[in-house]
């Protein structure tokens, strides 16, 4: 875990949504954020489930992580309670995975650390923690590295509108969309940050702009339908956002309102950027068509924080992500290097 602050420290990220600590899992909650800071401990791998269900630990990088540290409490659980361990942390893992449908990297990361536990042979335990350290440490390094490919994209100044909050909340530190942002500003660029307020859980308002101002980053917010305008109007000439999931085709799954933000960029002829790790690259689901969207109770909507904005007994439909298909997006920046069309060939090589 030192290894990790450090390098985060020296990336100049203060950042970081977890900590495992003495065998508990904490998680900045991020249901209060910006204005309460509080660490919920997960001490069973059932409270790392809820804490991604109920939206503690959000963003698919941070959803993999908490994944893999749930199955790590999977088979502390097991070895205390006399249970067959592969056994247990196999179904804890096919829980996991329900949670949240649309990340692959909750996928990604259960079926690593469900193999690591069904191949050992010597002390599953700290096999376990081992390999659950290192998928949060490398996806640091691989958020710093997509920094520096993405980095050098994004204009000298000017504005970068950026959807959701694809930052060090929502992975092991740094960001993907928002470590291409830090990459930039580390190259001594000198644009602002245009954060989408992102309905309806807010991720922009909340905690976009709280991030970015922790590390002094430059940062306007924006209501979501104002994103056309600000393209239209000069002020914003570049998008990044991240992905949940990205196909093979190279299809886009990503928060909702992502697929206007990139018709919009494409109308106003400004690049659309999707940063993502290749843990996010899903070479087994061939196009967006196929991709899982997860819809969220309609009281998500219908309510504001305790507040009714609809009529009693409104129908509302809440899809919380949307497919951006690939001939939206201008490249796709992973750690391996910065994709372009056609992305089938590219995507295929990343994860090779
Ligand atoms: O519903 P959320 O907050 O989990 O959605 C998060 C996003 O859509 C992010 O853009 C995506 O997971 C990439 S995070 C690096």
């Amino acid at each position: 875990m030192e290894d990790i602050t450090r390098m985060l420290e020296e990336a100049g990220s203060r950042v970081c949504p977890m900590k495992w600590e003495q065998g508990v899992y904490y998680l900045l909650d991020q249901r209060l954020l910006p204005f309460e800071e509080e660490w919920l401990p997960c001490r069973t791998v059932r409270d790392c489930l809820a804490a991604i269900r109920d939206m503690v630990v959000r963003g698919a990088p941070a959803i993999g992580i908490t994944a893999a540290f749930g199955m790590v409490l999977a088979v502390r659980q097991a070895l205390e309670e006399g249970k067959d361990v592969p056994e247990f942390a196999t179904v804890s893992g096919e829980g996991l995975k329900q949670a949240r449908p649309t990340a692959v990297n909750l996928r990604w990361a259960v079926d690593r650390m469900a193999e690591a536990i069904s191949s050992s042979h010597g002390n599953p335990l700290a096999e376990a923690e081992e390999l659950a350290v290192s998928i949060w440490k490398q996806d640091v390094q691989a958020n710093i590295q997509i920094g520096k490919f993405g980095g050098a994209l994004l204009p000298d100044r000017g504005g970068v509108l950026t959807h959701c909050n694809a930052g060090a909340l929502a992975t092991g530190g740094y960001g993907t969309a928002l470590g291409v942002v830090r990459g930039g500003l580390s190259l001594g660029k000198e644009f602002s940050v245009f954060a989408d307020e992102t309905r309806p859980w807010l991720q922009g308002a909340r905690l976009t702009v709280w991030e970015l101002m922790a590390d002094n980053i430059p940062v306007f917010l924006n209501v979501d339908n104002a994103s056309g305008f600000l393209m239209r109007t000069g002020r914003v000439n570049a998008v990044v956002v991240g992905a949940d999931r990205i196909a093979a085709n190279g299809d886009v799954a990503n928060k909702i309102g992502t697929y206007n933000v990139a018709v919009m960029a494409r109308e106003n002829g400004i690049p659309f950027y999707v940063a993502a790790p290749v843990s996010t690259l899903d070479i087994y689901t061939h196009s967006g068509e196929e991709i899982p969207i997860e819809e969220r109770n309609p009281d998500e909507i219908i309510m504001f924080g305790r507040m009714r904005i609809a009529p009693e007994d409104t129908q509302a439909v809440n899809p919380v992500f949307d497919i951006t298909p690939w001939e939206y997006v201008t490249a796709i920046i992973t750690e391996k290097g910065v994709l372009k069309p056609p992305y089938e060939p590219a995507i295929a090589r990343a994860v090779s």
